[in-house]
């Protein structure tokens, strides 16, 4: 399984998020109460993006994760839907690694 170096936990400010392409993988990192997390990049109503600007996967007031199709919701920790057409399914979280405050997803 490939580790791919991505930016530095320092460089992902507090509720924001940064997305990747790598092949065929769409996926995006976010930090969220000090800890980094990944998903793939694809809402589990339609399997698509869910962000509507470049990073940008918070709503309006950075307390979920937001689909911009359908307004889908979702649990920055653990990426569970709370509410939207796909409430109760998830996110598909990534595997990551810190090393030296570099973050690395696995895939
Ligand atoms: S595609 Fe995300 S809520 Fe419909």
């Amino acid at each position: 399984m490939p580790s791919t170096p991505l930016c530095l936990v320092s460089e992902l400010p507090e509720k924001t998020a940064k997305s990747y392409k790598f092949d065929d993988l769409s996926c995006f990192i976010i930090k969220y109460e000090g800890q980094v997390y990944a998903y793939l990049n694809a809402c589990p109503h339609r399997n698509i993006e869910l962000e509507w600007q470049e990073n940008d996967f918070f709503d309006h007031n950075k307390d979920y994760l937001q689909c911009a199709t359908h307004g889908a919701l979702f649990l920055p920790h653990n990426g569970y839907c709370i509410t939207g057409p796909c409430s109760q399914a998830s996110l598909t979280p990534l595997t990551i690694l810190i090393i030296d405050d570099r973050i690395h997803i696995k895939y």
